[in-house]
């Protein structure tokens, strides 16, 4: 059964019925998919491919539900899911492309940056090769009603063999950065590539989404593109290089915050902490999208905040600087050269216990290692938060608690 059938299917008396009982059983199994395609299956005619899809619908269903009111009735798999953008950060990127009579979509998807254009654009052109999911893409237009899409099931290099993407006002690509399970590093190996991408003749307006940790082996501004890191709530979501919309050439933008933060506006060379002069009060961590863009020493500075280390995303202060959400601030309680013998001593005397969390910066060990071997305060009631980060060529112990 291809993707039409499935969604013609799906929409038949049969099919409701069907997802109808998979979402009792999912209820009942408590989402576990496994068990629920094994009870479906046992004692029936129906084809099994049929049952497995029509079950991952139902639970895809189910994790869209906080994202998307129509989530009850959209047709989604899991992986693409995965894969779509946060409608929030949709709607930001959507605002870009203010006024454009037609946009051309690149990697539409199940169209979460479709609906999100849809409501901007004049019209919009969406390209999606992957025969299952674009029709699942065209059956969610139809459900939101996002009447001035066209859905072509093709890849975009298929496009421009007969189609210019410069007839467009505006471009927006949302590239596969997977190969299965695994995430693909180099850029020039996205779906569409990306340097491919940017050989073409392009539309004036371009926004290309790519990894938070993406490194361009070519100078941006030499293609005249500007760089936006997109944090939502503690993660650095992606980043999107922009051409012809307003934008700094670098910045950093939370969604969920509106703020934007414009590190080309402050020194990237940051003062350094004497840890063994000093003894700074509180303890700074930079919001993931600000380390992932590689400018904590220009957040540094315009909190008036010193690094513990130039390579390491954490700053000091005598004084707790404002509220901010690019920033979280921890009070130090104490802190010293790391040996594992006063950290143990030192937690314990302060009352830590097991329920204490771990951070770490520049050490090879995972925060879930070196919880492990800390010999936290038997009975101890608090809280607290154990830093530990690399600092010149040793290792530093901050504890803290939250503030
Ligand atoms: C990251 S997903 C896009 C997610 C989408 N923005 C959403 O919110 O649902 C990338 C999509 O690009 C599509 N794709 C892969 N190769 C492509 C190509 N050469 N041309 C156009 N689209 C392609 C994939 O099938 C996939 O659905």
């Amino acid at each position: 059964m291809n993707g039409v059938e499935f969604v013609a299917f799906c929409r038949s008396h049969k099919g409701q019925t069907l997802i109808k009982e998979v979402q009792d059983l999912l209820e009942r199994q408590g989402g576990d998919l496994p068990s629920v395609v094994l009870a479906l299956k046992k004692g029936r005619s129906d084809d099994p491919a049929l049952l497995s899809k029509v079950a991952e619908l139902c639970l895809a269903r189910r994790k869209a539900g906080p994202l998307v009111p129509w989530a009850n009735e959209g047709f989604f798999t899991l992986q693409a899911l995965e894969q779509s953008t946060a409608p929030q950060v949709a709607h930001y990127h959507a605002q870009s492309f203010s006024g454009a009579a037609t946009l051309l979509e690149v990697g539409g998807g199940i169209g979460f940056d479709t609906i999100a254009l849809a409501r901007i654009a004049g019209s919009v052109t969406v390209l999606e090769p992957d025969l299952e999911r674009a029709p699942l893409l065209l059956a969610n237009m139809e459900l939101v009603g996002a009447a001035n899409v066209t859905v072509h099931a093709k890849s975009v290099e298929e496009f421009c063999l007969h189609n210019s993407m410069s007839g467009f006002e505006a471009l927006w690509a949302d590239p596969s950065r997977r190969e299965g399970e695994v995430r693909i590093k180099d850029p020039a190996r996205y779906r569409p590539s990306l340097v491919w991408l940017l050989r073409q003749a392009l539309p004036e307006r371009v926004g290309i989404k790519i990894a938070p940790g993406a490194r361009l082996d070519f100078e941006p501004e030499m293609a005249a593109l500007s760089r936006e890191w997109i944090g939502m709530r503690d993660e650095c979501r992606e980043q999107i290089l922009w051409r012809g919309v307003n934008k700094d050439a670098l910045s950093v933008t939370l969604v969920d915050k509106q703020q934007t933060f414009s590190p080309l506006e402050y020194p990237s060379e940051v003062g350094v902490v004497d840890l063994s002069l000093e003894l700074p009060r509180y303890l700074f961590e930079p919001h993931a999208a600000v380390i992932a863009a590689g400018c904590v020493a220009q957040l540094f500075n315009q909190h008036g905040i010193k690094a513990i280390d130039r390579r390491i995303a954490y700053g000091v202060s005598e004084h707790r600087p404002a509220e901010s959400a690019w920033v979280k601030a921890l009070r130090i309680l104490e802190h010293f050269p790391y040996s594992r013998r006063r950290l143990d001593h030192a937690v314990q005397a302060q009352g830590f216990g097991r329920q204490s969390t771990v951070k770490k910066r520049g050490l090879a060990q995972s925060a879930e290692e070196l919880h492990a071997h800390i010999a936290w305060a038997h009975k101890g009631e608090i809280a607290g938060v154990v830093v530990m980060a690399r600092v010149g060529n040793g290792q530093h112990a901050f504890l803290c608690e939250w503030c």
